[in-house]
């Protein structure tokens, strides 16, 4: 492989200064991390930056209810996230916030560059307005009934209950969610950037190679339903930078987040001697650029952020990488489950260690969602780093510390196998470079099969008792550990930690991938100690325990998701769910026992429904197809283990199934004779 010395600048997203970090966030920093330390590690010049994402209406929000000022809260969240990190060992060069000088003088260069450019329109529009709170109100701070479903309470836009999106001037009986105020329509003039412009240069930068496979095939439907104006203004009051030329308006949040990436290195630049921020910026730059990010913030990270940079006469990136969701033994991390987890939370309980290594076992390049299945978890940290690893240096460093003063021998005797260890560090270092870590980790793992086999084979503890075999010992001992030595050595951007003290034991600096061909000699290690401890079962239930209690606490407080305030933040790749989420579907056969009209609702009937024993009562929307005399008597199929739902008319407790296009065309399921009610429809 190729190694002449690169200079790279990576980042990962920046975390939202509102709330916690959690294990969903940890995908993204340990795979970040784990490709960087890969990258120094090859002796690669590589700069790591982010900052905490400080600006925007629910961090102002989440301030005033707290009493405080919002910059006391940054602050504060700052500190608890650089602690999570830290003890993650999420290796930033440097952290840093958007709300700082070096963002804003990087965030008004850059608009003023496209402004000069003509890159930048105004425009009246109209939009919600809290007559109380006097504030123009982001769609997410908008609740009220759904207009296609009715449920109540939901944002405005879209329903948590039937997926719907929606604009919230559709939203039916709208309310403010800060101050419960009916919202006003006020008009206001806001700048827009005329991402249109930049349709070729975009063409060019994502079909170049920059984006993963799956995310050129997303990007080619945006490009299709064409590029929009982006409004990258926002009304006072705000938190936020105000724009040079207007007053009373600010950059969105969404505006100045990317542009923190340049900022944190701004302020890297101003403190290292020698480190040229132009040179990893300015246009023609020879140097790398790579964005780690969630799927969920694609739009703004391929289209939006090198337009803008492309309009300011910036580099564009070498590369946007996105990563999939997280789920949670195979489901949305979840309050109620436990499986909400923050980064704190897992801290008190497990070594973060085993999710460094658990992650990049499941990591690859793609953009797929990784399952943290906690089962899976322990069995897999245990047989592998404890059970494979960590076994062979404890298999071998007994007899090295009794018998031969800590003193290995002087050359390698089994050179084959040792060979064979070195030469599979190519494909190795391929997997780690293409991200594909999942595949490293395989490859590690089977040599350290290959370690252990080789020590069964040899038998110290029997030769250890022959008499005049000393010095074979003494061979496979050392032989072992300068494989384990390996094994450190390719499984340190994954384990720093246990690389660190496996250092310590073997009393060796810090493994560079260069230094790994060269075996350990006549070289004196001093006393082994457990580098890892097992995963038990019970501290991953205290775990799920305290995620309850410490979210449910939490709940009480929290007013909403830390979400931007913009629909382009959901899954745009894929809309699907997992096996397991379907076979949650308790479906049965039901009679109809009586149909009736609903008083007032165009849409809904109310359907008495028997489950052999049981009767439930369903609100469905099916009066456009059917009359009540149509139903009754008739079997039909439905979900019966939907969590209730109050609606206007009483409680719905399941949902039938119907299909068809609407209208008259819709058609409820009606299961073949033979079927009797309450039978689980498999
Ligand atoms: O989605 C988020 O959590 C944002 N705070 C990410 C910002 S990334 C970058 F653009 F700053
Ligand atoms: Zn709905």
């Amino acid at each position: 492989m190729n190694n002449t010395p690169r200079k790279i600048l990576v980042t990962s997203a920046l975390p939202y200064a509102n709330g916690p970090i959690h294990i969903g966030h940890l995908v993204e920093y340990i795979q970040t991390d784990i490709w960087v330390r890969f990258q120094k590690m090859r002796g690669h010049e590589c700069y790591y930056v982010c900052a905490d994402d400080a600006h925007g209406t629910p961090i102002m929000l989440r301030a005033r209810q707290e009493g405080i000022e919002p910059e006391t809260l940054i602050n504060r969240v700052a500190e608890e996230h650089t602690a999570d990190f830290a003890e993650f060992r999420i290796d930033f060069d440097n952290y840093h916030s958007t709300h700082s000088p070096e963002n804003q003088a990087c965030a008004n260069t850059i608009y003023e560059r496209n402004r000069d450019g003509g890159h930048i329109a105004k425009r009246t529009i109209t939009q919600a307005y809290d007559p109380v709170e006097k504030m123009f109100l982001p769609d997410r701070f908008i609740k009220g009934t759904c207009p296609k479903c009715g449920s109540e309470d939901q944002y405005g836009d879209n329903c948590e209950v039937c997926g719907a999106s929606y604009s919230p001037a559709e939203l039916k009986n709208p309310v403010s969610a800060v101050s419960g105020a009916i919202p006003e329509q006020r008009e206001s003039d806001h700048y827009f950037f005329k991402l249109a412009d930049f349709e070729t240069m975009l063409k060019e930068w994502t079909g170049g190679g920059h984006v993963q496979s799956e995310v050129s095939n997303k990007l080619d439907e945006w490009f299709e339903a064409g590029l929009q104006e982006w409004d990258i203004s926002r009304d006072a009051p705000y938190f936020g930078f105000e724009i040079p030329d207007h007053p009373g308006k600010y950059f969105y949040v969404w505006l100045d987040a990317p542009i923190g990436y340049m900022a944190s290195f701004r302020n890297l630049c101003d403190k290292t001697e020698g480190l040229d921020f132009d040179s990893y910026w300015a246009e023609g730059s020879d140097t790398e650029l790579y964005h780690f990010i969630g799927k969920d913030i694609i739009y703004f990270h391929t289209l939006f952020w090198p337009a803008m940079l492309h309009g300011a006469g910036f580099r564009t990136p070498n590369a946007v990488y996105a990563h999939g969701f997280l789920t949670v033994d195979g489901a949305k991390m979840s309050k109620s489950r436990g499986t909400f987890i923050k980064a704190r939370t897992y801290l008190d309980h497990l070594n973060p260690e085993y999710l460094r290594y658990y992650f990049a076992a499941k990591l690859g390049s793609g953009v797929d969602d990784i399952d943290l299945n906690l089962e899976d978890f322990a069995q897999r940290v245990n047989s592998d780093l404890v059970g494979k690893v960590v076994n062979i240096a404890s298999r071998c460093a007994g007899f090295i510390s009794k018998r031969f003063e800590g003193k290995l021998a002087d050359q390698v005797s089994e050179q084959a196998l040792f060979d064979e260890f070195v030469s599979a560090g190519d494909a190795i270092a391929q997997h780690y470079e293409k991200r594909e870590f999942s595949r490293a980790v395989r490859e590690i793992m089977a040599l350290a099969d290959r370690a252990n086999q080789y020590i069964d084979e040899q038998k110290p503890w029997v030769v250890a008792k022959e008499e005049g075999k000393q010095a074979e010992l003494q061979a496979i001992c050392s032989d072992g550990l300068n494989l384990f030595r390996l094994l450190i050595g390719y499984l340190r951007p994954i384990l720093p930690g246990t690389a660190e003290m496996a250092e310590s034991f073997l009393q060796i600096d810090r493994l560079t991938w260069e230094q790994l061909a060269t075996p350990l000699c006549g070289h004196t290690i001093s006393k082994f100690k457990p580098l890892m401890t097992r995963v038990d079962p019970k501290h991953i239930e205290a775990m799920l325990e305290h995620s309850k209690e410490d979210l449910a606490a939490q709940q009480q407080t929290a007013p909403t998701k830390p979400a931007a305030d913009s629909p382009l933040t959901k899954d745009p790749i894929a809309d699907t769910i997992q096996f397991d989420d379907f076979a949650k579907l308790d479906l049965r056969i039901a009679r109809i026992a009586k149909a009736e009209h609903v008083d007032g609702a165009d849409k809904l009937l109310q359907l008495t429904l028997d489950l052999g024993g049981e009767t439930r009562n369903v609100f469905a929307g099916i009066k456009s197809a059917y009359a009540p005399e149509d139903l009754q008597g008739k079997l039909t199929v439905m979900v019966a283990n939907l969590a209730p739902r109050k609606m206007r008319f009483g409680l719905s407790e399941g949902m039938v199934l119907a299909a068809g296009p609407g209208g008259k065309d819709l058609f409820i399921l009606n299961p073949d004779d033979g079927a009797e009610p309450g039978m689980r429809v498999k």
